[in-house]
């Protein structure tokens, strides 16, 4: 036998001189909920993640720097909602607030990005605004995408994640954030946005009240080279980073993406991602440490350079254990 394999693999100090992909915290984002209460509210469908107070989201994120995750993803859970989602375009915005909240306890060398999207804010559950009949407009949705990203831009975010799957939507946000004065604001464009049943536990987090689906805007699961067209449209308005969403059933979109894309790709472990893998070792059923790991090293060697997830906190924690 001339070739053995397993040498490589007889202890860990040999496994880790041949391992070719790590986690690192410095590229974990970290997703937070943060609403108008007085005490943080577990989300029953995400043990472990809550609804933060401002007091809880402040103390999180600096949590979060200290252990050198590279920033939070904000996404605000207002107590009013109406059918064009107006309050996310006002400064005093749940989201807003929630963002000036962050960066004035943190400081300005920690990522903090803003889910710019309507959906939380809609009556209706919808991303976008509606025409008379009930379909989501596009092209009326982008003036409002523009305006929220103005005011994220202002409350001090310094990213902006596109996450409404509006055609043309990157390049709206693109010129109003140029014109606002924040040419330096990044656009992480979640490119790839699957229509994905794993978003379930997150429509409990922001209490959306959302009747039907999202098909019409977001991609069809079975579609493979669909996705290699929205990440071109998103870099040729702009894009900074590009995005793939969910993340473990579309691995294969991460290392296409990863092999086209000459701009870093992100993914994003969603809600739904993350409380398949807390039930199952809240049974007993896997190892929770072990299996969050897997999933996380499993995203990264399909070729993310970002991991958006809610166990960005606590991986950090264990990296420097190690
Ligand atoms: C839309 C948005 C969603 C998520 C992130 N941004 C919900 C959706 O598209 O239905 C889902 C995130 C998750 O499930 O963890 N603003």
């Amino acid at each position: 036998m001339i070739e053995r394999p397993r040498r490589l693999r007889q202890n860990a100090a040999m496994r880790a001189l041949v391992r070719e992909h790590h986690l690192r915290a410095d590229s974990m984002i970290l997703p937070m909920f943060v609403r108008d209460i007085d005490e943080p509210a577990p989300i029953t469908s995400m043990p472990g993640v809550v609804q933060h107070s401002f007091a809880s989201l402040v103390a999180a994120a600096r949590e979060a720097k200290d252990l050198g995750v590279a920033g939070v993803m904000l996404f605000g859970v207002p107590e009013e909602r109406d059918a064009t989602g107006s309050e996310a375009c006002q400064p005093t915005s749940i989201l807003a607030r929630g963002i000036r909240a962050v960066r004035d306890a943190v400081g300005p060398d920690f990522i903090v990005c803003a889910d710019v999207c309507l959906d939380e804010f809609t009556s209706h559950g919808h991303c976008g605004v509606l025409t008379e009949d009930g379909r989501v407009d596009n092209d009326a949705t982008l003036a409002h995408y523009a305006d929220m990203a103005v005011v994220c831009a202002q409350a001090g975010a310094d990213m902006m994640g596109l996450s409404g799957m509006m055609d043309g939507q990157v390049g709206a946000v693109r010129e109003a954030l140029d014109e606002a004065g924040f040419a330096d604001v990044v656009i992480l464009a979640y490119s790839a946005k699957y229509a994905s049943a794993f978003y379930g536990p997150f429509r409990e987090a922001v209490q959306s009240r959302l009747e039907g689906d999202r098909r019409t805007y977001q991609q069809d699961p079975a579609n493979r080279r669909e996705s290699a067209r929205e990440v071109r449209l998103d870099l040729e308005e702009g894009a900074d980073i590009v995005m793939v969403k969910p993340a473990l059933p579309y691995l294969d979109v991460i290392a296409d993406t990863r092999a086209t894309a000459d701009v870093p790709v992100a993914a994003y472990v969603v809600s739904g991602e993350y409380a398949m893998i807390e039930a199952a070792a809240a049974q007993g059923w896997i190892n929770r440490r072990a299996a969050i790991l897997e999933a996380l090293t499993s995203v990264r060697r399909a070729g993310a350079d970002i991991i958006c997830t809610y166990w960005a906190a606590e991986v950090a924690a264990w990296l420097r254990e190690q």
